[in-house]
């Protein structure tokens, strides 16, 4: 089975997620690894199973996963899966629903069976913690509190969860 692992990482964390995906499709599997902004729209045909990663962004898939879900062409894979990665500790089941929306939309309009969605929580960068404890009203204690949970994150448990994902939608 031909395998694509293509994710848009910032600050490396579904960069690490996009790894450990990428190793566990290896197995058995002809896979490649390829950052978003190396492909384009027309490299995305002849695969069996694409993985699309994503951080979230206010609430959102980052831009240009968005960008690659609307021009990715109809039938250009039989089967899609996400992954993204979030500073908060975790999202209602209702929430998730929602951001993985515009994956399940672009795969139900190009033909392509949706496979389901893995996430795991992703520290924030250091230079957006003073801009994100403002805008969420957080005091110092809370926010210490936030870091520290976050901070690790993607951990090697994430990993092993992603792993696991992959293994289970491969089949
Ligand atoms: C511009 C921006 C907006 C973000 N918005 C959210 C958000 O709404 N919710 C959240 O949980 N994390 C948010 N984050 C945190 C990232 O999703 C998280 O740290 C992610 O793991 C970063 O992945 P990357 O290292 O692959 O870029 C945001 C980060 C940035 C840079």
């Amino acid at each position: 089975m031909k395998v694509l692992v293509t994710y848009f990482s910032q600050s490396g964390n579904t960069e690490k997620i996009a790894k450990g995906i990428f190793e566990e499709a290896s197995k058995g599997n002809q896979a490649e690894l390829k950052k978003l902004e190396d492909v384009g729209a027309g490299d995305f045909a002849g695969y069996d199973f694409i993985f699309i990663g994503s951080p979230l962004h206010s609430a959102n898939l980052a831009a240009p996963v968005k960008k690659f879900l609307t021009d990715i062409q109809a039938g250009s894979s039989p089967k899609m899966a996400g992954f993204i990665t979030h500073f908060a500790p975790a999202y209602p089941n209702q929430d998730m629903d929602g951001f993985v929306e515009p994956i399940q939309v672009a795969c139900k309009e190009k033909g392509i069976a949706y496979k389901g969605c893995f996430d795991c929580q992703g520290a924030l960068t250091e230079s957006l913690h003073e801009m994100v404890q403002k805008k969420l009203n957080l005091s110092d204690e809370q926010w210490a509190g936030m870091v520290k949970q976050m901070t690790g994150h993607p951990n090697e448990d994430d990993v092993a969860n992603a792993k696991a994902f992959a293994r289970k939608v491969l089949g």
